[in-house]
């Protein structure tokens, strides 16, 4: 019977979830399959760490290269995140002949198109479905599925920790740091958990989704990145009572050929489908000009959802260097691939500035007369239209109170300008906040 061989580097979160998935549905996989599927070797930094489940003697390592320089293994497993050394182990096991499969977006979103060319180069492939949005199988979905369609809009939720601690603050109002570190406990957080909530892993993920939507070679810091660490209690207040929730947002768009890409915490309308979506969930909305309006959904983050994903690409390599084996009765392991054509079209970006949304603008103020028509005379000479205007209260003693304004859609440069302006007046007592809004 046939056997392929498979390599994993890091046995972490995910990785653990890997050899479970291994353990408990090895046999249907193979049956499935037709042929033997077998881990061979693990590699890790710690050997004498303690692991969660059982393994022989032999199969642990501490040498990545052990796997690296094996013939025998055919498909190598990057789950050691970060950018090197996984990096380094990724393109040596692509220059080696084996296909890779990795649920590392940093790494994607910064050198995707380098990966690629190298992968094409030595005639192998790499499996990333697990890089974006954990379980849920996106990027199968925009490369097969939606693969006849002009993609317009993708609208998604693709952190789990960012939307799992929105979602303790509004619901349990768990401090952001409980909610944090509940977020860590359970697997959900990178490494370094800054890249969560600063927004940069949505971003890593926004541009892998852009790149295979728009065909450019989109990369982070074409992305607008602004995370949830200015979320406070009294913003997600503020936006429940006008029936509104909070969400980190990423959002990629196609105007007249130009990309506008960027990630924000926004103002959801709680109606709004990804409203509903709680925890540690993911979520993306997809508008193609043929298929329309499409959803998918499920868990982002975690052992085991990400490790399904995982173990799909670990599938879909293993039939395709089996298929190529039959055909050219083993004479080598190297996969006839076929080309990716990831990158058809020519980088254009539009900058955020230059986008229009809808915005919240919450002013705290010294309750005087005419603060209201100060604010509204700024708003109004950038040609900022309102919609609605709620002054309230807020502290009698203090004389302090809160003006909200709800604008109709406008541009972001002119929003900032105006605000900038505004930002002058004397009777504001504290920062101003906005959220933009999607409806
Ligand atoms: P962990 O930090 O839990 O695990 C990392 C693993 O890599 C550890 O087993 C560590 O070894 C090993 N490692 C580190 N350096 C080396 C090295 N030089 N050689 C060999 N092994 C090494 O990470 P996760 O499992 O959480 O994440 C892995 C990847 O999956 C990341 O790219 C992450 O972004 C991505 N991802 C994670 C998700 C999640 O929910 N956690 C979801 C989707 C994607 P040791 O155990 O000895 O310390
Ligand atoms: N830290 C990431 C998240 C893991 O919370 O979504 C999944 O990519």
């Amino acid at each position: 019977m046939t056997v392929i061989n498979v390599g994993l580097i890091g046995l972490g979160t995910v990785g653990t979830g890997l050899v479970r998935i291994f353990h408990e549905n090895g046999s249907l996989v193979e049956n499935k399959l037709g042929f033997s599927l077998r881990l061979k070797k693990i590699a890790v930094k710690d050997i004498s760490k303690a692991r969660e489940i059982p393994l022989g003697k032999s199969v642990l390592t501490d040498k990545a290269r052990e796997i690296l320089d094996d013939p025998d293994i055919d498909i190598v497993v990057e789950l050691v995140g970060g950018e090197n050394p996984a990096k380094e182990f990724i393109i040596s096991a692509l220059n080696k002949g084996k296909s890779v499969v990795t649920a590392n977006k940093l790494i994607l979103a910064k050198h995707g198109k380098e990966l690629f060319e190298i992968a094409d180069k030595n005639a192998v492939d790499i499996g990333f479905e697990a890089s974006v949005a954990g379980t849920i199988p996106i990027v199968r979905a925009l490369e097969e599925g939606l693969a006849a369609n002009k993609i317009e809009k993708i609208v998604a939720i693709v952190n789990g920790t960012t939307n799992y601690i929105l979602t303790r603050m509004t619901q349990t109002f768990k401090t952001f740091d409980e909610a944090l570190k509940e977020a860590q406990e359970l697997g959900f957080a990178e490494a370094d958990p800054s890249m969560d909530i600063k927004g940069n892993d949505s971003a890593y993920k926004l541009a892998i989704l852009s790149m295979l939507a728009f065909g450019m070679k989109i990369l982070p810091e074409d992305v607008f990145t602004e995370g949830i660490t200015g979320v406070t209690p009294e913003h997600i207040e503020r936006a429940n009572s006008f029936g509104y929730v909070i969400k980190l947002i990423a959002v990629a768009e196609s105007f007249n050929g130009k990309v506008s890409c960027r990630v924000h915490p926004v103002f959801l309308e709680a109606k709004h489908p990804l409203s509903a979506v709680q925890n540690e969930f993911n979520a993306i909305y997809v508008v193609g000009n043929a298929a329309g309006e499409t959803m998918y959904y499920g868990r982002g983050a975690g052992q085991m959802p990400t490790a399904s994903a995982v173990m799909s690409d670990v599938i879909e390599l293993a039939e395709r260097h089996f298929r190529d084996c039959k055909k050219k009765d083993c004479p080598s392991r190297v996969m006839e691939t076929k080309t990716r054509s990831l990158f058809w079209r020519e980088k254009s970006i539009l900058p955020a500035d230059e986008v229009f949304n809808k915005y919240y603008l919450c002013f705290p103020i010294v309750d005087q007369p005419g603060v209201i028509g100060k604010i509204t005379t700024i708003l109004g000479v950038h040609g900022i239209s309102i919609s609605a205007v709620k002054a309230t209260i807020v502290d009698k003693s203090k004389n302090r109170g809160l003006v909200e304004i709800f604008t109709h859609s406008v541009r972001e440069g002119t929003v900032k300008k105006a605000l900038a302006e505004i930002t002058g007046l004397s009777m504001l007592t504290e920062s101003i906040f906005f959220y933009r809004i999607i409806e």
